[in-house]
């Protein structure tokens, strides 16, 4: 399996990023390591753009979140078909920073991921502890609860993608460790084994995320079960981003 190294932008960037995956071709020197994909997901009115010239690079685009519903009166919301209208092929569901700021529980990213995949992309379902859940113990249970309630009946590995995202590692520079990286993932896959059966569970991609960058990115992805990596801060600079997509 590919290792999919995603770019997740949150609220950076501007129009004229729209250049950014031919800067990133360039770094690469114009080849993408066989042993990796790549996706750029930035803030949703670019996505057209940055989809385009991402295609053109041998590169997928996604957007970062969606509404559930098809359509009506959601004032500033965008649907997974719109963000498929503008050429996405990745949705983000349920990131740490909209569950702790926008209200998306379990309920709301599994209809999320539902309509991303109604709409023939694939939805990445982001899961992950809190440090006090950590320190309590706890974060086996909390993400095996965020998995059964976040992950839509219709999941296939080809459809999902789940990012573990230790919601205490997300911009801190802080990473857990190699060892609790390890074990979250089979931790991860095997609640999905149970949910879905041995054959989706041996190929779910399963990315890991929170302060990913260059130093770090080898160690990371060549932990077990880990197949890629969600970056955000160090998926700014094309350099940096360059580095990860060259570890994997
Ligand atoms: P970070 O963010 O790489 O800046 O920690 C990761 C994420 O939020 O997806």
């Amino acid at each position: 399996m590919k290792k999919l190294i995603a770019a997740n932008w949150k609220m950076n960037g501007q129009a004229d990023w729209s250049d950014k995956p031919a800067q990133l071709s360039t770094i690469l020197d114009g080849t993408i390591p066989k042993t990796a994909q790549v996706l750029i997901c930035p803030p949703s009115v670019y996505l057209t753009q940055i989809a385009d010239n991402a295609h053109k690079y041998g590169m997928n685009a996604g957007a970062q979140n969606c509404h559930s519903a098809e359509s009506g009166a959601f004032t500033g919301e965008i649907s997974a078909q719109m963000a498929a209208d503008c050429h996405a092929d990745y949705v983000i569901c349920g990131h740490s920073e909209r569950r702790a700021m926008f209200g998306d529980t379990d309920a709301v990213v599994q209809a999320k991921a539902t309509s991303v995949i109604q709409s023939a992309m694939v939805a990445i379902i982001c899961v992950g502890e809190t440090l006090e859940q950590r320190e309590s113990g706890a974060a086996n249970s909390t993400v095996e609860a965020q998995l059964r309630a976040s992950i839509p009946e219709a999941s296939t590995a080809l459809n999902t993608v789940i990012a573990y995202e230790p919601v205490w590692a997300i911009g801190t520079g802080k990473t857990a460790t190699l060892d609790d990286i390890e074990k979250m993932h089979a931790h991860i896959r095997s609640v999905y084994h149970d949910m879905f059966g041995a054959r989706s569970a041996k190929d779910l991609c399963i990315q890991y995320g929170g302060s990913v960058k260059p130093s770090n990115a080898k160690d990371i992805l060549s932990t077990k079960g880990v197949d890629g990596a969600l970056v955000g801060g160090a998926s700014l600079k094309m350099e940096d981003f360059a580095k990860i997509i060259l570890a994997a």
